[in-house]
């Protein structure tokens, strides 16, 4: 994250117009940049991720040997051909978790001794989850504490069939990973099918997946060859702008090149039960991921209310900060619950919220795996404690845009983990 915390000040909006073509998406760009570090020749991606995290991906693969350039507003990898060279330093993963599971995964069949390291916030998350199953494989990690850093001692690798205790695509993508330089075929299986692109990207580098409809299965000792992309937008990005555009009757935002996978795409479907008109045309598949322009207008009577539970709050995690954030704005309010794992994210995001929320006049409910956050509710500008985490700062500068008064977001420069382009394009399609 940017060394320097700077606040925004969010006035209320009239109502919000124009058209956006975003930065490519995280997920997808992490996993390109991880594989291509290790995949033989030079991976150009085009439109890939402006985030900071996604820059901790790339200089990780860098410091592990690949060779990383920048052409034409492309990135280039130069992979490392199957073999990363063990740094004298530590790996720092900065504030990504991304980084920190599935590149452990990637390492942990790779000859040398690693150290993992990450910023504060990232030191304080959960890594047992990616340790027990890599050491069912026969990796040797060592946590402290349960947490980063992460040291790894190279090993051979034997394939497992894990079953995801809690649905995770980090955790699943992780294994895979490993699978692909273990002895054998390995098998994930989940109760929730989460995002996909791990296995798409395998697919796209060249590697052979089979999939079921709750599992994933990958054989040992396969390469992985460089390919050219361009990375779908980022549709946890378009989250922020799409509910904001969703509240205001009138508005009308459009969308270029919008990733559309259906394993991250649920928020549209959220949106449109709320009322919302969204519209999708001009699908294309790239690299296996559906890439679409999307439409979405307001509807005149406001947005209804809805609930939030089981496989849909696995499937929309990284959303749920900003749909609980217009909560207050919608006729019978925003009900989440079986989203405990929002508390072990870049900030605890439920107790974030929730406090947010009240700090602009909002009555809400915390559960220990979700909120209530009750409709038709008038919220007043306020300061926003962002706690360091980008998607707090961002859903909070939505749910000002409808309050009375200004707000100030404090931490304002998280944004740039994901989205540094924010505020900006913000300002760009924000009539006042
Ligand atoms: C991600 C998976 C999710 C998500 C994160 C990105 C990924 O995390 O919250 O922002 O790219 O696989 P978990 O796997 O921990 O649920």
């Amino acid at each position: 994250m940017p060394a320097v915390a700077t606040e925004r000040l969010i006035q209320p909006a009239r109502n919000i117009q124009g058209s956006l073509r975003l930065p490519g998406d995280k997920s997808i760009s992490h996993r390109y940049a991880l594989l291509g570090g290790l995949a033989k020749g030079t991976t150009r991606l085009a439109n890939f991720s402006t985030g900071a995290d996604c820059a901790s991906s790339l200089a990780c693969v860098a410091a592990l040997g690949a060779q990383i350039a920048r052409k034409d507003e492309a990135v280039e990898i130069t992979g490392a051909a199957g073999r990363f060279t063990a740094p004298d330093q530590p790996l720092d993963c900065g504030n990504s978790g991304s980084t920190m599971r599935m590149l452990s995964g990637l390492l942990t069949a790779q000859s040398g001794d690693f150290t993992l390291v990450g910023d504060a916030s990232l030191s304080r998350r959960p890594m047992e989850r990616i340790r027990k199953p890599l050491t069912q494989m026969g990796a040797r990690i060592e946590l402290t504490d349960g947490h980063a850093p992460i040291t790894i001692h190279g090993a051979p690798l034997t394939a497992i069939d894990y079953t995801t205790p809690t649905p995770s695509a980090q955790v699943k993508t992780a294994v895979l990973f490993a699978g692909l330089q273990a002895q054998g075929t390995t098998k994930v299986r989940e109760a929730v099918r989460t995002r996909d692109h791990g296995e798409l990207a395998l697919r796209a580098f060249g590697a052979s997946v089979t999939r079921s409809l709750d599992s994933v299965s990958i054989a040992g000792g396969q390469h992985l060859h460089a390919i050219e992309a361009t990375v779908p937008g980022d549709i946890s990005s378009a989250a922020f702008f799409l509910c904001a555009a969703a509240l205001f009757p009138g508005s009308n935002l459009i969308f270029d090149a919008l990733g559309l996978n259906p394993t991250r795409a649920t928020l549209l479907d959220v949106l449109t039960a709320l009322g919302a008109h969204i519209g999708v045309l001009n699908l294309e598949d790239k690299h296996g991921e559906l890439v679409g322009v999307v439409q979405v207008n307001a509807p005149p009577q406001g947005l209804t209310g809805t609930t939030i539970s089981g496989a849909l709050s696995a499937q929309l995690i990284d959303e749920l900060p900003v749909l609980a954030a217009i909560g207050p704005y919608t006729q019978h309010g925003i009900r989440i619950r079986d989203a405990k794992e929002l508390r072990v994210k870049e900030s605890d995001r439920i107790a974030l919220v929730a406090a947010n929320l009240r700090a602009m006049g909002a009555e809400v409910e915390e559960f220990d795996d979700g909120l209530d956050v009750p409709g038709g509710q008038t919220l007043h500008g306020a300061e926003i404690d962002s706690g360091g985490d980008h998607r707090i700062a961002m859903a909070f500068s939505v749910a000002a845009l409808r309050a009375t008064g200004d707000t100030l977001i404090r931490g304002a420069e998280s944004a740039a983990i994901s989205f540094p382009e924010f505020f900006d394009l913000l300002d760009r399609v924000t009539e006042r």
